[in-house]
C-alpha cells in the first residue's frame, strides 16, 4: 500500500472503455485489488477481453512478464451490484454524462460506502460541486459540519481514452473538496503512472473547455462544405501532427459524450461558441454514435 494514496482497494463503476481503462492501470500501475462493477454483464465480459488483449499484448512485446500480467488480470474482480464495492477505499465513477444519473450514483454512494472513503467521478464535464451537494445526508444542512465533511470527499479524476494509453489524469477539486482528498487522489493518480494537472469546477475543466469547440467547428465546416471529411481530418493530422484528425477523434470519443460535454459547456456557459452544431445532434437523434456502434463520421 502506497502511504501517501491510502487506497488499499479501488472500486470502479462503468464497465465501458474508461471503467475498464481505469481499472486496468490502477490493477497493473498502483497494483490495488479492483472491484467492477455494471449493471450490464454484457459489458463487463467485453471490457475484460480488451483488459485480457491489452495485457497479452505488452507480455508479447516483452513489456510486462506473463506473472505480472496474470498478477494484475487477478486483481480486477466484478462484483454484481452496487453494495458489492461497500468496502473500497475509494470508487471511480464513470457512466455516461448524465448530472441526473450521477447525482442518484453518489447518492447510494454515500449511503453504502464508509464515510471515509473518496468518491471520484470520471466525469469529462459535469460540475464536481453539483455532484457532491448530492452525498449530503438527508436532513442535514450542506453548510453544515455533517454535511460539508460528506461532500468533503468528492472529486473529480478525469482519465482519458485510450486509458491505457494516453498519460494524463485532470483533477478536479469541487469547491467543498478538502485538501486531503485532493492529495490522495492526486497520488493515486500517479501512482496508476499519469501526469497530473488540476482544473477549476468550470464546465469542461481545461481539456474538453479548449478541445469541444475545435471538434465542434470541424463538424459545422463539415456542414457548411468547407471541406471533405478526409480533407478536414488530414489537415490536422498532418499538418498539426495530431494522432487523429477532429473527426475522427469525434467518432473515437463518441458522439453522443461529444453532444452531452457540448450541452454541459453551453448550458453551463450560454457562451454561442460552445453551441452543438445541428449535425452532430441530427446524427446522435440518428443513434449513429461513432466508432463504439459502427458508425460516426466513418463507417468501422
Ligand atoms: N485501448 C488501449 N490501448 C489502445 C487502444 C485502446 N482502445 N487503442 C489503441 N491502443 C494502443 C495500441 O495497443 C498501441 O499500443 P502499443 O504501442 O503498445 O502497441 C497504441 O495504442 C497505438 O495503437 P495503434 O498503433 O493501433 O494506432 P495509433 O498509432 O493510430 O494510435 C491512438 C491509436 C493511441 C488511439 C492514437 O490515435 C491517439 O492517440 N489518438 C488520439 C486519442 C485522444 O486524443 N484521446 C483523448 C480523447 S478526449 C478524452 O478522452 C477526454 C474526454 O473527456 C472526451
Amino acid at each position: 500500500m502506497s502511504i501517501a494514496h491510502g487506497i488499499r482497494t479501488l472500486g470502479v463503476l462503468g464497465g465501458g472503455q474508461m471503467g475498464t481503462g481505469i481499472a486496468l492501470v490502477s490493477a497493473l500501475h498502483a497494483k490495488v485489488p479492483v472491484l467492477l462493477h455494471d449493471r450490464s454483464k454484457e459489458q463487463v465480459v467485453k471490457g475484460l477481453l480488451l483488459v485480457d488483449k491489452l495485457l497479452a499484448k505488452d507480455v508479447g512485446k516483452g513489456r510486462l512478464t506473463e506473472l505480472e500480467a496474470k498478477e494484475a488480470r487477478a486483481r480486477i474482480s466484478v462484483v454484481d451490484s452496487m453494495e458489492g464495492l461497500r468496502d473500497v477505499d475509494m470508487v471511480v465513477e464513470a457512466v455516461s454524462e448524465s448530472l441526473v444519473l450521477k447525482r442518484q450514483i453518489f447518492t447510494t454512494f454515500s449511503q453504502i460506502l464508509r464515510p471515509d472513503a473518496i468518491l471520484a467521478s470520471n466525469t469529462s464535464s459535469i460540475s464536481i460541486t453539483k455532484i457532491a451537494a448530492a452525498v449530503v445526508p438527508a436532513g442535514e444542512s450542506a453548510a453544515g459540519e455533517v454535511g460539508k465533511k460528506a461532500a468533503s470527499r468528492v472529486v473529480g479524476l478525469h482519465f482519458f481514452n485510450p486509458v491505457p494509453v494516453m498519460k494524463l489524469v485532470e483533477l478536479i477539486p469541487a469547491i467543498q473538496t478538502s485538501d486531503d482528498t485532493l492529495n490522495r487522489a492526486h497520488a493515486f493518480a500517479s501512482a496508476c503512472g499519469k501526469e497530473v494537472t488540476t482544473s477549476k469546477d468550470v464546465p469542461g475543466f481545461v481539456a474538453n473547455a479548449l478541445l469541444m469547440p475545435y471538434i465542434n467547428e470541424a463538424i459545422t465546416w463539415l456542414e457548411r462544405g468547407v471541406a471533405t471529411r478526409d480533407d478536414i481530418d488530414k489537415t490536422m493530422k498532418l499538418g498539426m501532427a495530431h494522432p487523429m484528425g477532429p473527426l475522427q477523434l469525434a467518432d473515437f470519443i463518441g458522439l453522443d459524450t461529444c453532444l452531452a460535454i457540448q450541452q454541459t459547456l453551453y448550458e453551463g456557459t450560454s457562451d454561442s461558441k460552445y453551441r452543438p452544431s445541428v449535425l452532430l445532434e441530427r446524427m446522435v437523434d440518428a443513434g449513429w454514435l461513432g466508432k463504439k456502434n459502427g458508425k460516426g463520421f466513418y463507417e468501422y
